[in-house]
């Protein structure tokens, strides 16, 4: 899909880090955006930032893991602007470190509710303007953690491998139901956002005393525009995946290597 002045965009998780950054993008773009957040202290902020960029933008108070207000959040979106033509869902958090067997079930809870069920409620309420406008695209961000293991992080691991999985599978189904349809997933690095503080304020995680949990101070983090601005190409491109960020294809490579090395070994 080629990304146009006019068009309407909407992008959970829009109020920080890389949503922001998708949102800015787009505007600098002239689309038009509908963002949602979980904070709604912060989407006013974002919202008249997007604005200041000289386009349309209205911020919807959205928790993207209950199906029914991204129900809402799609039903305001048609009412405002009448089109919907690229959907990011984007809103995340991370789960506390720990090996598997120690993960609290509320963390499971939770991680499947905003990253796995949050992706699922964005496609469910936004794909069948999608499909009847008969053009659009999805994009959702997973992670490098969905294309190769991450020790320490299994709920996060393992939703973001669904994100991906469910991507590539919405991706066909989207192209069959017709050519100017399709899906995207993200899956990035580390990329220098507030997404250890954020996730501390909703309560999925505590920071370890005395560290500010900042990505940005870790090697090889990059910008939240520079993510995003991978992404819209890929969008335009028509790719299924797009894993910007140091080390990711290496480790990626490596997953798809032993994968195929066990089949072989295996028949
Ligand atoms: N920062 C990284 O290194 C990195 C790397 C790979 C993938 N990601 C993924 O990118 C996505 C965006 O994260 P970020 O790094 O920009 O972090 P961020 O904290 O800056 O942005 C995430 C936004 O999602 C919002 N949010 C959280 N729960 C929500 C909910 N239930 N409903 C609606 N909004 C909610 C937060 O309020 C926040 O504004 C996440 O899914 C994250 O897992 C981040």
């Amino acid at each position: 899909m080629i990304i146009e002045e006019g068009m309407v965009a909407v992008v959970t998780g829009g109020a920080s880090g890389i949503g922001l950054g998708l949102a800015e993008a787009l505007a600098d773009r002239g689309v038009r955006i509908v963002v949602a957040d979980i904070r709604a202290d912060a989407l006013e902020q974002a919202v008249s930032d997007i604005r200041a960029r000289g386009v349309d933008a209205v911020g919807q108070a959205t928790d993207v893991s209950d199906a029914g207000a991204v129900e809402r959040m799609a039903i305001t979106t048609m009412a405002t602007f009448g089109r919907v033509d690229l959907v990011c869902n984007n809103a995340g958090l991370v789960s506390p470190g720990a090996p598997m067997w120690e993960q609290e079930a509320s963390t499971w809870d939770r991680m499947i509710g905003v990253k796995l069920r949050g992706v699922i409620n964005g496609v469910t309420a936004f794909a069948p303007y999608l499909v009847a406008q008969g053009s659009g695209h999805i994009l959702n961000t997973a992670s490098s953690g969905g294309l190769a293991p991450l020790p320490g992080r299994t709920p996060y691991a393992a939703t973001m491998h669904a994100v991906v999985g469910l991507t590539e599978t919405l991706d066909l189904e989207l192209k069959a139901a017709g050519p100017a349809l399709g899906a995207t997933v993200l899956c990035p690095g580390l990329v220098d956002t507030p997404l250890g503080q954020n996730s501390a304020a909703l309560g999925a995680i505590t920071l370890p005393s005395g560290t500010a949990g900042s990505i940005g101070d870790l090697p090889g983090a990059m910008s939240a525009r520079a993510v995003a601005d991978a992404a819209l190409i890929a969008v335009e491109a028509g790719r299924v995946h797009v894993a910007p960020g140091d080390g990711v294809l290496e480790r990626a490579r490596s997953r798809v290597e032993h994968l195929i090395a066990d089949l072989e070994a295996a028949r």
